[in-house]
């Protein structure tokens, strides 16, 4: 593939003023329109975007992250009108889902849907369900209504690598492989978006809701719209994002049970990940690098926002093994305990 081939030039936009937003969304949507992928922020993590109406442009995204044609895309859109016109809400699901959409778009949820024909099967992985969210990041809101495309778009990273929710570190993953990154800051939730398939068993009064994928949106948070289960791990996945090795740093990590002590082997180097930089029986001189999740306020959204930045950092700091305390799996944590197992590789 000539992306992969020839390097090309990446630019980097800022998009921090009003100004400065119209016209880098302008130049977005242009790529985008003539079948090319963009990298775009947005609440959860930076996203490579393609038109999932074009087969051709999907396939660049694959391409350009690596990524094996059996993990499946998430579209994004910018409303629930938008949603309909890609996937069906069967009746029996429709009122569960007007409320999900109510209550959490614009924002970090993904559903699953019965697909509609328009969306290209290279976006579902031949899957007979797409994956659909809508962003509420004011820059990917406004390239969506520039260009008035669907969006596929996964996070923009190499495949299985850590997912980026910086400008600079989708410039490291992606540089000279796409033309063009929107700049829009770090982003405010650090986590990719909660994935749930709805049904609703014939007689049952209410929604079944499958987390697929763990994320901002909590089973707690969820409770009131249906009865909440926890997806299925089939051995092929349908939901790659569970595939063990994903979100991997290339120095092995390994996640402590809580209350676990360590010792470290002579001659190795270790960074630790501390949840708050107070690690109770841990000896802080045992590591080189020691990265604090939560140094202000010890909060669960500080954790999610600052996990894979600082899981770059150690993974770039050059130690020869990375030692992650656990967080309490509660709330946020849930999500966040299982992005540090499938770093580990024991997702
Ligand atoms: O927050 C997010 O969701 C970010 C931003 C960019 O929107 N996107 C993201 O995409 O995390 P990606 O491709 O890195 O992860 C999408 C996950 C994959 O694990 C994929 O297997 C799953 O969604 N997925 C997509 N379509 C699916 C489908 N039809 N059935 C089951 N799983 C699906
Ligand atoms: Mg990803």
């Amino acid at each position: 593939m000539r992306v992969l081939e020839d390097p090309i030039i990446t630019q980097i936009i800022e998009t921090d003023e009003p100004h400065t937003l119209g016209s880098a969304a302008v130049a977005a949507a242009k790529l985008l329109l003539a079948g090319e992928v963009v990298a775009l922020p947005t609440e959860t993590v930076y996203g490579l975007a393609a038109n999932a109406l074009d087969p051709a442009a999907v396939a660049r995204i694959f391409a350009v992250k690596e990524r094996p044609a059996f993990d499946p895309l998430i579209v994004h859109v910018r409303n629930l009108e938008a949603v309909r016109e890609i996937a069906e809400v069967p009746s029996e699901i429709e009122d569960a889902v007007t409320k999900l959409a109510n209550a959490f778009w614009p924002g970090p949820l993904t559903l699953l849907l019965p697909k509609k024909a328009i969306v290209s099967d290279l976006v579902t992985s031949g899957l007979p369900t797409v994956a659909v969210r809508v962003p509420s990041h004011a820059v990917f809101r406004r390239v969506l209504k520039e260009c008035r495309l669907p969006l596929a778009a996964p996070s923009a990273n190499r495949f299985g690598r850590i997912s980026p929710t910086t400008a600079a570190a989708v410039e490291k993953e992606l540089g000279g492989r796409i033309p063009l990154i929107l700049d829009g800051g770090a982003c405010g939730e650090g986590l990719e978006s909660t994935i749930l398939r709805v049904t609703r068993p014939p007689g049952s009064p209410k929604a079944v809701l499958e987390v697929v994928r763990a994320g901002p949106v909590t089973r707690e948070a969820l409770k009131q719209f249906g009865i909440v289960k926890k997806g299925s791990r089939e051995p092929r996945p349908d939901a790659p994002g569970q595939l063990s090795s994903h979100y991997a740093p290339t120095t092995p990590l390994r996640l402590l049970a809580e209350g676990e002590g360590f010792s470290p082997e002579p001659g190795k180097t270790y960074g630790l990940l501390s949840v708050d930089g107070e690690p109770g029986r841990l000896n802080l001189s045992d590591f080189a690098e020691v990265a604090v999740l939560s140094p202000g306020s010890g909060k669960l959204s500080e954790a999610a926002i600052r996990l894979f930045a600082l899981l770059r950092q150690l993974d770039e700091s050059g130690v020869d093994e990375i030692i992650a305390e656990p967080v309490v799996e509660q709330g946020l944590g849930a999500a966040i305990m299982d992005r540090l197992r499938k770093a580990a590789g024991c997702g």
